[in-house]
């Protein structure tokens, strides 16, 4: 039996560029996992087995499921897996937490089963699951391209605290995207310079996210929440991903902790600070 963390994500900064062909979009963003993590277990078992914490996410649909069949399909594995899956990261927040629990279980499982566990075998089954799910084969900070298949890893950060704070509505990553229009596109500049900022040693600064105007038309209520951080941490709140967390850069864990204080009575809070995975959980960094 092993566990593993699959940490969760902040989009640093977000830039939709244009549509593509396939139908998916063309970004470039600066992304960083955090100490916020769900747990997974995996053990050899006759068959396919997954459990959930959270039992509405304990179907075959998972990605953390569907990441291990895949894996088992690639190299016609014959033994199965019991998978059990400890959530901290809700889903449905702009957190990355599916798609880190598919990494995890893409590279578990690999291990599990004595099969290559190497960048260039995961990277595509990684591309399959899902846009979000290459970067957490690299973790720590990159910078994420293409429809988020193109991950170059930037050197680690200095140790910074957030504030994640999340409204209580769930938001479907396609209809965020199903609401941009071209007037959300952006040329990329903010986000290029974040990254080369990053690479060089600088601070983490808030870049921008395009993905935050068509959340707010389409969830009022993530605009509140939003409101509601910002009066705490002008100038250093952003949205993750598609939403609807929010978080802050603080300047310490005792900034972090004094807003929890104030918006825990109204919203899901957490206090959390960038980390880089273990080497032996990402083969791509
Ligand atoms: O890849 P994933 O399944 O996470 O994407 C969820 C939805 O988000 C897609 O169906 C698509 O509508 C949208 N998306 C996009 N362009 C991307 C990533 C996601 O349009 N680069």
């Amino acid at each position: 039996m092993q566990s593993t963390h699959a940490y969760a994500k902040l989009n640093l900064s977000l830039e939709i560029l244009g549509r593509r062909q396939d139908g998916f979009h063309d970004l470039i963003s600066v992304m960083q996992t955090v100490s916020l993590a769900d747990t997974l277990t995996v053990s050899l078992a006759d068959s396919m087995r997954f459990e959930c914490t959270v039992p509405e996410l304990g179907s075959p649909e998972n990605l953390a499921y569907r990441a291990a069949s895949l894996v088992r399909e690639r190299y016609s594995v014959q033994a199965g897996s019991q998978i059990s899956l400890h959530k901290e990261i809700p889903a449905a927040a702009g957190l990355g937490g599916g798609s880190s629990d598919a990494a995890a279980a893409l590279v578990a499982t690999t291990h599990l089963w004595h099969v290559p566990a190497t960048c260039e075998v995961l990277q595509p089954l990684a591309a399959r699951l899902g846009s979000d799910v290459p970067f957490f084969l690299t973790g720590g900070t990159s910078l994420v391209e293409g429809r988020g298949e193109c991950v170059t890893p930037l050197p680690p950060v200095r140790e910074t605290w957030y504030l994640l704070v999340k409204p209580p509505i769930d938001v479907a990553t396609r209809d965020v995207f199903a609401a941009l229009s071209e007037r959300d596109w952006t040329d990329g500049a903010t986000t290029r310079a974040l990254a080369k900022s990053l690479a060089s040693g600088g601070q983490v600064t808030t870049g921008i996210n395009t993905l935050e105007q068509p959340l707010f038309r389409l969830y009022p209520e993530a605009l509140d929440c939003f409101r509601a951080v910002q009066d705490l941490f002008p100038r250093r709140t952003m949205i993750s991903g598609s939403g609807p967390t929010v978080f802050a850069v603080c300047e310490g864990l005792e900034d972090a902790r004094a807003g929890a204080d104030k918006l825990a009575g109204q919203y899901w809070t957490r206090v959390t600070r960038s980390c880089v995975p273990p080497s032996g959980d990402t083969p791509c960094r």
